[in-house]
């Protein structure tokens, strides 16, 4: 494991949900694991006014809350680590104070002139703060390392990231910017390179000659929570297939990288992404499905509809579900059918992958119509995280009937192993220096390319529905008309990955 140099890490927007629930706790956790320089310090900042002790007490309160620790001393030891100063950034001179914050932390703790930039605050600021920053000689690297690390979303549409990544690269280069995906963080998502690439049996068959259609899912039980203003104008493409749904997508369809480093995988990914076959606007309501969650009773309680949660205009038409059937013009997948979904308020939390093979040519089994005994493997990324083989197995007794059955691997039978949480993985590698798991500008500018199509046509053409669909059930049923075969529909997944069916969570 590589050591991380001393540094200052600052954190703008540090009175946000973000920086209690998962920053602070995931830092929290490289300290307990006894992964943070020797020299360290974290800077708070964001609009409202606190002082040091009152910074500390609010994010010992979010680890007491967030991780499983019980050691009080520990947690004291930690806050010390802890500081904070208000930013405005509407006040340029609020940036001196914080230069001379970090200046007075690194003269009294000794700590080299190395920093990283957390942005955990709205995507306004995105280009905001790292000019400003610049403009107080924090992008020069003749003493020290500086790098920013940038939430998603990364743009609103591809002008939008275009424009971003220019006002960026006006003042720091690319090996400087961060942009964090925090699904890139999920050991299940980095496993996908090692399920293909280390083992003999499942590349020869990963391809268009044995691969049917490949299934994405990312489904949520919950609604919009306090997040209805952001979600609104954002809506489940923007937040959750431009990036972390793409990002899958591009590990499960990559070639094998010439090495296990930041530049060879990300280069194979956009070769990916540069590879999607472009959904025309007049074609996007063959290809996509869009809807929005109405009020229901789930579990004999009232669900608010996505229109009367709070921060949602009335006559909203934002997707809280969204369905997008493609394919990637490469000699890997031409002519295969790439099926991604992703919702709020749907039965169940569950994201995972399903790969369908071919069904067999064999005469004496071609009975299966709805290939209820085609190969499926399974990767799940949560919860239950594993992988799971489907295959055919003869049911006992006369005659050659076919059953299919679960070969199944659970990460929670490696007892002794832990699997880190996702942000805290991503703030190691940020802190070392390795951009394997972060987003490269040219892959982001590539997703959105591919994406802002869909987006137009979802604006502009009044004819393309955003269906209802009750909170708590499986989105709307156009969905399933995306796919190429009548018999065909989606797996409707279950909390155990074994399990599958439409009513399984209810
Ligand atoms: C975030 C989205 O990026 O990912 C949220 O903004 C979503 O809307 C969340 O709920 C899902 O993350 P996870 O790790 O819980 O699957």
């Amino acid at each position: 494991m590589k050591d991380v140099q001393n540094h200052i890490f600052v954190i703008f927007g540090a009175s946000g949900d973000l920086t209690k629930r998962k920053l602070i706790p995931a830092i929290f956790n490289l300290y307990i694991l006894d992964q943070l320089p020797k020299k360290f310090a974290i800077v708070g900042t964001a609009r409202t006014e606190l002082s040091d002790i009152e910074f500390r007490k609010k994010m010992v309160d979010a680890i007491k809350e967030y991780t499983n620790t019980k050691d009080e001393i520990k947690i004291t030891e930690f806050s010390k680590y802890l500081f904070y100063t208000s930013t405005n950034t509407n006040n340029e001179k609020s940036f001196l104070k914080l230069k001379e914050k970090i200046r007075d932390i690194r003269k009294s703790s000794d700590i080299e002139e190395n920093i990283v930039f957390y942005l955990s605050t709205p995507p306004s600021l995105y280009a905001v703060i790292p000019r400003l920053l610049a403009r107080n000689g924090f992008n020069k690297e003749n003493k020290g390392w500086k790098k920013i690390i940038i939430e998603k979303p990364f743009g609103y549409d591809f002008a939008s990231a275009v424009k971003l990544n220019k006002e960026l690269m006006t003042d720091w280069n690319e090996e400087q910017i961060y942009r964090i995906d925090h699904y890139l963080g999920k050991e299940t998502i980095q496993n996908i390179l090692v399920t293909r690439f280390s083992n003999g049996i499942f590349e020869p068959l990963w391809n268009r000659n044995y691969v049917h259609h490949i299934e994405i899912t990312s489904a949520e039980d919950i609604g919009v929570e306090n997040r209805g203003g952001y979600y609104d104008s954002s809506g489940a493409l923007r937040d959750m297939i431009q990036n972390h749904l793409l990002q899958i997508l591009g590990f499960i369809a990559m070639e094998a990288p010439g090495s296990m480093d930041a530049a060879a995988i990300r280069s194979e990914i956009t070769k990916v992404f540069e590879a999607l076959r472009p959904i025309k606007e007049e074609d996007v309501s063959k290809f996509t499905v869009r809807g929005q969650y109405v009020s229901s009773i789930i579990k004999k309680e009232t669900v608010k509809g996505y229109r009367e949660e709070t921060g949602v205009k009335k006559n909203s038409k934002t997707e809280t579900y969204a369905a997008i059937k493609f394919y990637i013009d490469n000699w890997r997948w031409g002519g295969i059918p790439f099926y991604i979904r992703t919702g709020k308020r749907l039965p169940t939390k569950v994201t995972e992958v399903v790969i369908h093979f071919k069904a067999t040519p064999h005469y004496l089994f071609t009975k299966q119509k709805n290939c209820d005994a085609c190969n499926q493997l399974i990767i799940r990324i949560q919860p239950d995280e594993g992988i799971l083989l489907k295959f055919g197995m003869k049911i006992p007794g006369a005659g050659f009937e076919v059953q299919n059955v679960n070969m199944d691997f659970h990460y929670s039978d490696l007892s002794h192993q832990k699997v880190q949480p996702a942000y805290q993985r991503l703030i190691y590698d940020s802190m070392i220096g390795d951009k394997t798991l972060f987003a490269q500008a040219t892959e982001v500018l590539a997703a959105w390319k591919f994406l802002t199509p869909i987006l137009n046509a979802w604006k502009n053409d009044k004819s393309i529905n955003v269906y209802g669909y009750p909170a708590g059930t499986w989105g709307p049923k156009q969905a399933d008309e995306l796919f190429d075969e009548k018999e065909l529909t989606w797996r409707y997944p279950c909390k155990n990955l074994s399990n599958d069916g439409i009513y399984c969570e209810l």
